[in-house]
């Protein structure tokens, strides 16, 4: 029989063994200037957390929680850059000066509870998906899930529009963020600007490619003197928004390509189907990675949609494309999901089953958490 210290000897040896320290997935990365401890990321989840002016203690705890558990960046849920365009009153709001304490103890319980973990705040305007407020877009287009007929919006209106967003990236620096992520994506009021599909407007926010993606253009070059050069503005966008005549992969590079060059330092890619449900085979893993693989951009390239498994993403971390892998339903079931990888402890899949009642129950105005066991 082993002796004690023989014993200990061998576990201590299979342990390191199963420990993915080497992964490329758990080596570090950089957004712009910003350093990463590693390749994962907390996509933005919304928290239906402010309850009179300030984050409750759940949504603080949500973010400490992630931040113990390994991951190099978390992105926030999204924060409403005008009181027009908040999804509701639960939303994290940042459109006034008088929002930046509350909202600055988000990205301080983040660097308190590790000096690894960096944080980004992530902006919106619900544009024509607006339900407490009026809906807008580029044009009258309905989509996704549009109730009613959006109003378009004025050339000044989107001056406007583009203002507020420039002065909630200054804001989201007062906050103690580490960068902000613009919202571009899901339907909301910059996605139907970058879609052909919705954005067919005749003024210098419509037409063409360029000036689709002139309202991104415009909200970088105005924050940048806000907040100077080493501050990440990164940008979510629909790699599809499926419906025909909206992006797809075939005109998400040149889409992409125009994001570059309009000065974001970071893509994330998610779709108009972002959250699906019932992932349960390999190939329903990793739905937008294809999409991804398909860009060609200097700046860093994130997935998200679907990443469930270590090994399959370690392959794909490999070659290079995309450097970063975002998650959403996997961190609300297991936050400590990237130290329990990278320690190689449990199985190699996520836990979570993508259920989405965590997203059920964040639209029924319930704080986000995970609902597997619940009917939601
Ligand atoms: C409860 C919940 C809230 C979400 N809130 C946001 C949000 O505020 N902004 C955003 O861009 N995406 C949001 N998403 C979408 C996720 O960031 C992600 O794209 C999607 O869930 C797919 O990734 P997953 O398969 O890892 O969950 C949310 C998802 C869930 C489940």
């Amino acid at each position: 029989m082993d002796s004690p210290t023989r014993r200990e000897f061998l576990a201590a040896a299979a342990a390191s063994a199963a420990r993915r320290d080497r992964y490329v997935l758990f080596s570090p990365g950089h957004i712009a200037g910003l350093r990463l401890a590693n390749r994962l990321v907390r996509t933005a989840t919304a928290e239906n957390a402010w309850r009179d002016g300030r984050i409750t203690e759940e949504g603080l705890q949500l973010y400490r929680d992630l931040a113990a558990g390994g991951v190099g960046l978390i992105i926030t849920g999204y924060m409403a850059v005008m009181a027009e365009g908040r999804s509701s009153d639960l939303q994290t709001r940042l459109w006034e000066d008088s929002h930046v304490p509350a909202v600055r103890g988000i990205a301080r319980v983040v660097h308190e509870t590790s000096k690894a973990c960096k944080v980004i705040a992530q902006i919106a305007h619900t544009g024509m998906q607006a339900q407490v407020t009026e809906p807008v877009g580029p044009t009258e287009t309905v989509w996704r899930k549009a109730k009613t007929k959006p109003r378009a919006l004025t050339t000044k209106e989107v001056e406007a529009i583009v203002a507020a967003f420039a002065q909630t990236i200054r804001r989201a620096k007062e906050a103690g963020f580490d960068g902000i992520e613009l919202h571009g994506a899901h339907g909301y009021l910059l996605s139907s600007f970058l879609s052909p599909y919705t954005n067919t407007r005749t003024d210098k926010y419509g037409g063409s490619l360029q000036k689709r993606v002139a309202i991104v253009r415009e909200i970088v070059a105005q924050a940048r003197p806000l907040v100077g050069s080493g501050f990440p503005i990164m940008i979510r966008i629909n790699a599809d928004d499926h419906v025909a005549g909206g992006i797809d992969i075939n005109s998400l590079p040149e889409l992409a390509q125009e994001m570059e060059k309009s000065g974001v330092q970071a893509v994330d890619l998610s779709g108009n189907n972002a959250a699906r449900e019932k992932i349960s085979a390999p190939e329903q893993e990793s739905y937008y990675l294809k999409h991804a693989q398909a860009v060609r951009l200097k700046i860093p390239v994130i997935s998200t949609g679907g990443n469930r498994s270590v090994e399959r993403l370690e392959q794909a971390a490999k070659t290079g494309k995309p450097q970063f892998f975002g998650f959403a339903r996997p961190f609300i079931r297991e936050p400590d999901l990237p130290r329990r990888w990278r320690e190689g402890r449990g199985a190699p899949e996520a836990a979570c089953i993508s259920c989405s009642r965590c997203m059920r129950g964040f639209g029924k105005g319930l704080p986000t958490r995970c609902r597997v066991n619940e009917e939601v």
